[in-house]
């Protein structure tokens, strides 16, 4: 690997609040807004979000400042990374390998969710979409998924777009682009608040998000909820710890963390009271998965003054939203092939974006060409989501938390997050190496078993 590659590499982000933004780039996307609304509908609400919320403080925040600890300690990809940290001839560095595989499963469906948002901008801007009668603003998005040309065009037409940003590099690319946008994401969201709060049923949407029934509560909705606090948060999968290698050595890692982590369910929680009011007021059916937030968030809009200009800003910053997180998750392969195979970052960015392309069209067409192709009863879009969050994902947890509780050790982890003594966490390193050593790995490993019916 030459000498300049790896020094463009190192440049890493120059500020704190550049780590800052592009971490909190990563986490907050259309997990957030698409995902999280659509899986709490579907799960019951209250309760699958508070599993969530245990999920992400017990299991998630612990095993995310581990990855970025290492990949700080590292500097270099999930793979190497594990090379190097762990003793000769012990085979951690799958760890990345998996977490490779992860990237490119997410990315293929992910993808093409981003294809509809990016799709929205126009349909907002005609104003085809702008209507609370369910029945249309649900044909509308049926329209789209089911045309297999528009589904391909809109997801390569995001492939280049993601690919030309992250060609400009780690500082100028990602950085420079989620810092500028967060802000106003979190704007138009409050206000979206309270516009869907002075609905009618308002009280009933905050209800379902908020009281929790627990005989909804099943394995599996366990399972999948603890699926969403890893894939929220990016982790499992290696791109904590390649975006762990960009931060400055005087970083703060587990304030960063705890701010990252608080600002993301921030997003959720806004991003829950804008949806839910709006579903029970309207009559859209809280269960509708995927389709929920593309039918509901149109028709909150219809509702008000300047509705029809601030969907277009929605749809432009739910765009932003879903680039950083697209950009930290083929940053993985991006680094990855970079470093490994001694490519150039653009070649390493093609190489990803060709197996993308092929990965990711199968996701493009589940619901029209490829509709009744299905594995395991599964669409492609819904397999590559179900593997990647409820397998991958918690797996690649349960084995950063044993590398750092048994094989790193504590007397590193300690150095480490101290920044080697500059920052007095003592309390703090203690309390995270005993959740990393028994609890997340044990709570992960039930929660896997439990959720595919294993025991
Ligand atoms: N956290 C991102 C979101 O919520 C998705 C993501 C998953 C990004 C895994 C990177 C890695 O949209």
């Amino acid at each position: 690997m030459s000498q300049q590659s790896l020094s463009v590499k190192r440049d890493g982000f120059t500020s704190s609040f550049g780590v800052l933004a592009a971490t909190l780039g990563s986490a907050v996307g259309l997990g957030n807004i698409w995902k999280f609304p659509y899986m709490t509908g579907a799960n019951g609400g209250a309760g699958f979000l508070l599993v969530y919320l245990l999920a992400t403080l017990l299991i998630g925040l612990p095993v995310m400042i581990a990855e970025i600890t290492l990949g700080r300690q590292a500097k270099a990809n999930p793979i190497t990374t594990l090379q190097r940290l762990a003793p000769r001839g012990q085979p951690w560095w799958l760890i990345g390998a998996f977490g490779m595989l992860a990237a490119f499963l997410i990315m293929s469906f992910y993808s093409e969710v981003v294809a509809w948002v990016f799709a929205y901008i126009l349909k907002a801007i005609d104003g085809s979409i702008l209507s609370s009668d369910p029945q249309v603003t649900g044909a509308a998005f049926g329209a789209l998924i089911s045309d297999p040309r528009q589904s391909l065009l809109w997801q390569w037409g995001v492939l280049i777009f993601i690919g030309g940003i992250l060609l400009c590099g780690v500082s100028k690319g990602i950085e420079a682009v989620t810092k500028k946008l967060m802000p106003l994401l979190f704007l138009l969201l409050l206000m979206l608040c309270a516009v869907s709060l002075s609905l009618e049923k308002a009280s009933e949407g905050l209800a379902f998000l908020f009281q929790p029934d627990f005989s909804k509560i099943t394995g599996s909705v366990v399972l999948m909820a603890m699926g969403l606090a890893f894939f929220k948060l990016s982790i499992g999968m290696g791109t904590m710890m390649t975006y762990g290698s960009y931060f400055r050595d005087d970083q703060n890692i587990p304030a960063t963390t705890v701010r990252v982590m608080a600002a993301d369910l921030f997003v959720s929680m806004l991003a829950g009271i804008a949806i839910f009011p709006a579903v029970f007021t309207f009559g859209f059916e809280p269960a509708a998965g995927p389709s929920l937030v593309f039918i509901t968030i149109p028709a909150v809009f219809a509702q008000i003054p300047m509705g029809h200009l601030l969907m277009v800003v929605f749809f432009v910053l739910a765009a932003v939203a879903a680039t950083g997180a697209m950009l930290s998750l083929l940053e993985v392969p991006v680094a990855i092939i970079h470093e490994r195979f001694g490519l150039s970052r653009k070649k390493a960015t093609l190489i990803s974006l060709l197996i993308l392309a092929l990965m990711g069209s199968t996701c493009a067409l589940t619901n029209s060409t490829l509709a009744d192709f299905k594995l395991f009863g599964m669409t492609m879009f819904d397999l590559f989501d179900y593997l990647s969050s409820n397998i991958i994902l918690p797996a690649g947890g349960i084995f950063v938390a044993l590398f750092v509780g048994w094989v790193w050790g504590f007397d590193k982890l300690k150095l480490a997050l101290s920044n080697h003594g500059a920052l007095a966490n003592d309390r703090l390193v203690r309390v995270l190496f005993f959740l990393l050593r028994y609890v997340s790995p044990l709570l992960i490993l039930l929660v896997m078993l439990k959720g595919l019916g294993l025991f």
